[in-house]
């Protein structure tokens, strides 16, 4: 007997065109209601805003929920946002802080990355935004996607935004072009497997495949970095390159324009879901 996974594969070709993944363009906010209608209509009970929680959305046993629960409220990981914290604060070469180079002060920001920068000509992610303020400070720009020092000043960071509900924008033919490209980094199939991000996260979400639950695309990119082995920040895009290791495919580098074309049209289908930063996962 073929694996559920290759059966519901199969039925992808039908899928495709639900989530205008072929044919005629559709707009962003028209794939984000696509998605919503194509998750609600298979799971009519679980609601929208639970998504955030992702694959605890969907798990029948109670205990995981509890258990995130108990964690989050006295999180292994306060010693890693103490840390943040301290380098948020921290001036940099030039006497300033983040909060004097970024936008509001760096509060409540979260949910407007990534953007389209017309002028740059590319998507800029928050932690782009964060090293553009270190480099104009006279300070080296951090290594994306690493945990010790990016991950760690935006796990607290990041907190600085929850509650604010995402709220990415995709305007004019440039930034439609760079969502477009995300879009279709989601839905190419790749690697050994000839995965999809789409054969997992929209065919397969709320299915276990092996001994995981998988989580739905929509809520998937308001809740970074997540801490992993207790105090172990991960950033969104390792995260996709973890997922692309997991279809045995070579991860394009963190911060390349694949990732980040790919980190805003998934961001947007999280739109009008609540930031939450620094979660746990197991
Ligand atoms: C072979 C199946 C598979 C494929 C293909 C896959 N993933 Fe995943 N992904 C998983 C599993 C399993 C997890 C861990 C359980 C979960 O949270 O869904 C996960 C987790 C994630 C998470 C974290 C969710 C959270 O709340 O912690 C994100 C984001 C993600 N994947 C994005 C992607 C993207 C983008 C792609 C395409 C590049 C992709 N995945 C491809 C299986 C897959």
């Amino acid at each position: 007997m073929k694996p559920p996974i290759v059966k519901s594969l199969a039925a992808m070709a039908s899928l495709g065109i639900a989530l205008g993944a072929t044919g005629a363009q559709a707009s962003p906010e028209q794939d984000r209601q696509d998605f919503i209608k194509y998750y609600t209509t298979k799971y009519p009970n679980i609601k929208i805003e639970d998504y955030v929680y992702g694959t605890l959305a969907f798990d029948t046993d109670s205990k995981a929920r509890a258990q995130y629960d108990a964690v989050m409220q006295s999180p292994p990981y306060q010693a890693v946002l103490e840390k943040g914290r301290k380098m948020w604060e921290t001036p940099l070469k030039n006497g300033k802080t983040y909060a004097d180079c970024l936008p509001n002060g760096g509060k409540n920001i979260a949910g407007n990355y990534p953007y389209f920068d017309d002028r740059a000509g590319r998507v800029v992610t928050l932690a782009d935004a964060i090293n553009a303020c270190r480099v104009a400070s006279g300070e080296a720009a951090y290594k994306l996607g690493d945990a010790a020092t990016m991950g760690t000043l935006a796990a607290y960071m990041r907190s600085l935004s929850d509650g604010m509900l995402m709220n990415i924008k995709v305007d004019g033919p440039r930034a439609l072009a760079a969502y477009e490209d995300g879009k279709k980094t989601f839905f190419s199939r790749a690697g050994q497997l000839n995965f999809s991000c789409a054969s997992c996260h929209v065919q397969n979400a709320g299915v276990k495949l092996r001994a995981e639950l998988i989580s739905p695309a929509v809520g998937q990119a308001v809740h970074w970095p997540v801490f992993h082995g207790g105090d172990h920040p991960v950033e969104l895009q390792a995260r996709y390159a973890s997922c692309f290791k997991n279809m045995r495919h070579v991860s394009a580098p963190i911060g390349s324009e694949k990732l980040n074309n790919l980190e805003y049209f998934h961001s947007y289908l999280s739109n009008g879901l609540p930031m939450k930063a620094s979660v746990f996962r197991k």
